[in-house]
């Protein structure tokens, strides 16, 4: 069948979908660039905050009169959700007219027999002028085993790959609906990653980006987190080693020394603070006060000087008060974080802070809060950025800026976006790029020529 996916979330979802795609191409089916035509439409979604769901839920009404009409033509049409939406919201999803198929995250190996069922004819079959019924099929059950060995992701991008290392979360942080569309952590054999990354670097990629729920627990019988990095950074051809999501509590010395001993691997860390008062971290069950999240930071930034620090934060948490928010803001300030992605607390169902906690930050503070957070991020991260202006940075080019024409867009070691007229090198090269212009979410600079560079 003809089979069209579309991908919310996070990049976790997006190494899914790469997944999926050769799942399904290994059984047959064919990948098509459009909704129109397609047999099969699925959409693989999120489940992490709200407003995840009403993107996607949008998106499937858009399908409503596409679906009528394959009934009354008696043609088989299978819209299904994957996914983290899928893992959390079950046969509920059902409830919606268009959903015939819902598949979670561990249940990917069945999705072309379960694309099967659901298109196949209901009693009576697909027949014209009479509206066929719709069949529908699950499968959501979470696996403490799976992760997807022996499959090889079908990859587009052709200058960073994801590869996923482990899968799942045991934090239970009290807000996040992680661990239940996820599943317990499992990691995968250091020697198969190894193995991967050898042949994306073959396939001519040079960044690798290691994934996880929680990546930095990624452990086997006889191999770390650390030693995974060192080994994927001696792979010839691969110019950049990253990683993310890791959780504050799992940077052990050994692991920040590999880090700053290996020119490869990228010095950035991105390092979830989700809040600075004592009280509402233990009430999130972050496991770290403020204090030791800060001496975290110290010890990072003595292991590896040049260290580029990204953050997460959650404003609004229940019974967050007013102090509680300047916390935040205070540590936002002494720590100065390179950038930072700032959310809105959004009850999710099924986890403990739904359970215990009321929801009871009125909407209009969490906006408050959350436009004055960014506001301090803002100042702080103009701030750093400013202060590369004259310095050269060592760009990994990723294309064309679709904004600029003729120009070339391409990230630092420390993840900052920089944008510079075209260098007249392709995507996946290196270049010296020495920086002019700066705001608080990107560089702007001159690539340098290499006799430039001989000549200094
Ligand atoms: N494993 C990652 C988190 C992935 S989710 C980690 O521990 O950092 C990405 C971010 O979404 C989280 O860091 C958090 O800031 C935010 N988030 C998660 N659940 C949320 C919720 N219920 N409401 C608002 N933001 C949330
Ligand atoms: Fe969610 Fe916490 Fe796990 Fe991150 S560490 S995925 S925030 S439960
Ligand atoms: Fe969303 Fe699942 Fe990622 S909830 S953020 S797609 S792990």
């Amino acid at each position: 069948m003809k089979v069209y996916l579309e991908t919310y979330g996070c990049q976790m979802n997006v190494a899914d979908s790469e997944l999926i795609r050769s799942i399904l191409v290994e059984a047959g089916h064919e990948l098509s660039p459009q909704v129109e035509g397609s047999e099969v439409v699925l959409v693989n979604g999120c489940a992490i905050r709200e407003n995840a769901y009403r993107k996607t839920y949008g998106r499937l009404d858009l399908l409503r009169p596409l679906r009528l009409e394959r009934q009354r033509e008696g043609r088989p049409f299978v819209v299904g959700v994957l996914g983290c939406m899928a893992q959390n919201m079950k046969e509920a999803l059902f409830r919606h007219p268009v959903i015939n198929l819902v598949v979670g995250p561990d249940s990917y190996r069945a999705l072309p027999d379960l694309i099967t069922k659901a298109g196949r004819p209901k009693e009576g079959g697909h027949r014209a002028g009479r509206r066929a019924k719709i069949k529908k099929e699950i499968d959501a059950d979470l696996s403490i085993v799976e992760t997807y060995s022996g499959v090889e992701p079908l990859r587009f991008d052709g200058v960073n790959a994801w590869v996923v290392v482990m899968r799942g979360c045991d934090n239970f942080c009290t807000f996040c609906v992680v661990p239940y569309t996820r599943g317990r952590e499992r990691s995968r054999a250091k020697e198969e990653i190894l193995e991967e990354v050898q042949r994306l670097s073959e396939q001519g990629f040079k960044q690798v980006t290691f994934l996880g729920q929680n990546v930095n627990s990624y452990r086997t019988e006889g191999a770390s987190f650390a030693d995974l990095l060192l080994g994927a950074a001696e792979v010839p051809g691969i110019e950049r080693v990253r990683f993310t999501s890791p959780h504050p509590k799992d940077f052990p010395e050994p692991l920040l020394k590999a880090i700053a001993s290996h020119p490869k691997i990228c010095k950035h860390i991105h390092l979830p603070l989700q809040a600075g008062s004592d009280r509402i971290l233990d009430l999130m069950k972050r496991t770290y006060t403020r204090t030791e999240f800060l001496s975290l930071v110290d010890k990072i930034r003595r292991i590896i000087p040049a260290v580029a620090l990204s953050t997460d934060m959650i404003v609004g948490f229940p019974t967050e008060t007013e102090a509680d928010f300047q916390d935040t803001a205070d540590v936002v300030s002494r720590v100065g974080f390179d950038s930072a992605f700032i959310f809105k607390y959004s009850e999710r169902l099924g986890t403990i802070a739904a359970r215990d906690f009321p929801d009871d930050v009125a909407p209009e503070v969490k906006t408050d809060r959350i436009i004055r957070l960014f506001d301090v991020q803002h100042r702080i991260a103009l701030e750093k950025n400013r202060a590369k202006i004259g310095r050269t940075f060592e760009v990994l080019i990723e294309g064309e800026d679709e904004k600029r024409a003729g120009h070339q867009i391409g990230k630092t070691e420390g993840h900052m976006t920089v944008t510079f007229p075209s260098s007249g090198q392709p995507p996946g090269c290196l270049v010296p790029v020495e920086i002019t212009e700066a705001s608080p979410a990107a560089l702007f600079g001159e690539p340098l020529r290499l006799s430039v560079l001989n000549a200094s």
